[in-house]
């Protein structure tokens, strides 16, 4: 059988040998404590789980949904960035739901690449802005995410030949897997750069209501010229603990949203829609859960940082997402140190070059597992510490 040329361009898989390691131990009976996945252990808030029951049961919801989404979904998210936001979003042009924000994500760059299209990518960043790029036979220029300044591109490091010839340009906070955040100002200054150089803007803000200490992460759609100058992916996958009921959106400029839609009109059906009653419950109802959640993972957080601070792996304090990017010990890779913590302590973590090479030097611990479980996995590294 003769692949697609694409698929070779296709990055090596990372996690594979660590998730084949992880099955092999726990089928030798070791216990595994998995701080590599980074998905809400809590269940979706019941109120949101009653709206598709009920839903599930009406015959219209069994056919075919429409690719731009229920009316009624498109004007609660529109309400959603209103209400949390300030941001005024017309529900017809500027809004489309998505099959998981990820399913946008990758498809949006069929939209705008061809074959020999630049686009910019953070490094580290999530491996699918890559993907979409590599897929749609693009290149990429990718922008370091430097600890020194605070994980953010620098735009004027860009050169202007590189910045002239990209066509879009993706941004990503809260970020994964940095745990950085920006503000307005940074916000401000990618739409600056956006105009100066001609190109679109893909801000993908999947933890802007997983944060910390009463911090609130703002929305790029916030600041003036957003709307012209890109979009933003968003998903209820974080804020609802619906990883798996796949349901995302994407809003802001009514071209780029319009050309997503096409390209998914002619791919998918859409979302089921069910599912979508569900997301606007979601969007509209109590949203209690949210602090409730963050109380909880701002325990954990505190717990472990300080912990990885005590025995040597020097990690910042998170403000918002559920990871924590520590720095490993001098003298190995990133891989070696997540594969030496699984073989001496059953811990799985996520190795930095898991999101590029600028990953190198750091591992992903990620909060969402129950807290019995978190405490032992601490345990653990207090005493391997002790121990060495
Ligand atoms: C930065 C980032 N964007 C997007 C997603 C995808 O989320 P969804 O479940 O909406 O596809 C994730 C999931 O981990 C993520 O970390």
């Amino acid at each position: 059988m003769e692949l697609a040329k694409r698929l070779s361009k296709l990055p090596p898989y990372l996690f594979v040998e660590i998730n084949r390691k992880i099955v092999e131990l726990r089928a030798q009976g070791k216990d595994v404590v998995n701080f590599g996945v980074g998905d809400p252990d809590l269940p979706t808030p019941s109120r949101i789980i009653e709206r598709i029951c009920q839903a599930a049961h009406d015959p219209a919801n069994h056919r075919y949904p429409e690719t731009d989404g229920l009316p009624e979904l498109r004007a609660a998210i529109a309400e959603w960035y209103g209400k949390r936001f300030g941001v005024e979003l017309d529900p017809a042009k500027e809004v489309l739901p998505l099959i998981g924000s990820k399913e946008g994500i990758g498809h949006i760059a069929l939209c705008f690449v061809d074959p020999g299209d630049l686009t910019l990518v953070p490094d580290p960043g999530y491996p699918p802005y890559s993907l979409g790029t590599i897929l749609a036979g693009g290149e990429q220029y990718f922008m370091p995410l430097r600890e020194e300044k605070d994980f953010l591109p620098d735009f004027e490091a860009i050169p202007d030949e590189v910045a002239d010839k990209a066509k879009l340009m993706w941004l990503n906070y809260p970020n994964n897997p940095t745990s950085a955040v920006a503000d307005l100002g940074f916000f401000a200054k990618a739409v600056h750069f956006a105009e100066q150089h001609g190109l679109m803007i893909c801000h993908d803000a999947p933890y802007t209501e997983v944060a910390f200490d009463g911090y609130r992460p703002p929305s790029f759609m916030q600041v003036a010229g957003a709307c012209k100058a890109g979009v933003e992916f968003h998903s209820l996958s974080k804020t609802y603990h619906m990883t798996g009921w796949r349901i995302g959106m994407v809003v802001g400029n009514a071209d780029m949203v319009n050309a997503l839609f096409r390209v998914k009109s002619n791919l998918d059906s859409g979302v089921p829609q069910a599912i979508q009653y569900a997301a606007a419950e979601g969007l509209r109802g109590s949203q209690e859960n949210i602090a409730e959640h963050n109380a909880i993972l701002q325990r954990r957080r505190d717990r472990l940082v300080r912990v990885l601070n005590d025995i040597g792996l020097k990690a910042r304090i998170p403000k918002a997402t559920f990871y924590v990017w520590a720095r490993i010990p001098y003298g190995y890779t990133s891989i070696d140190f997540a594969e030496t913590l699984l073989d001496e302590l059953a811990i799985a973590v996520t190795p930095g070059t898991g999101y590029g090479r600028g990953g190198e030097g750091y591992i992903r611990f990620s909060l969402t597992i129950p807290d019995d479980r978190l405490e032992e996995g601490v345990n653990r590294l207090s005493s391997w510490r002790r121990r060495a």
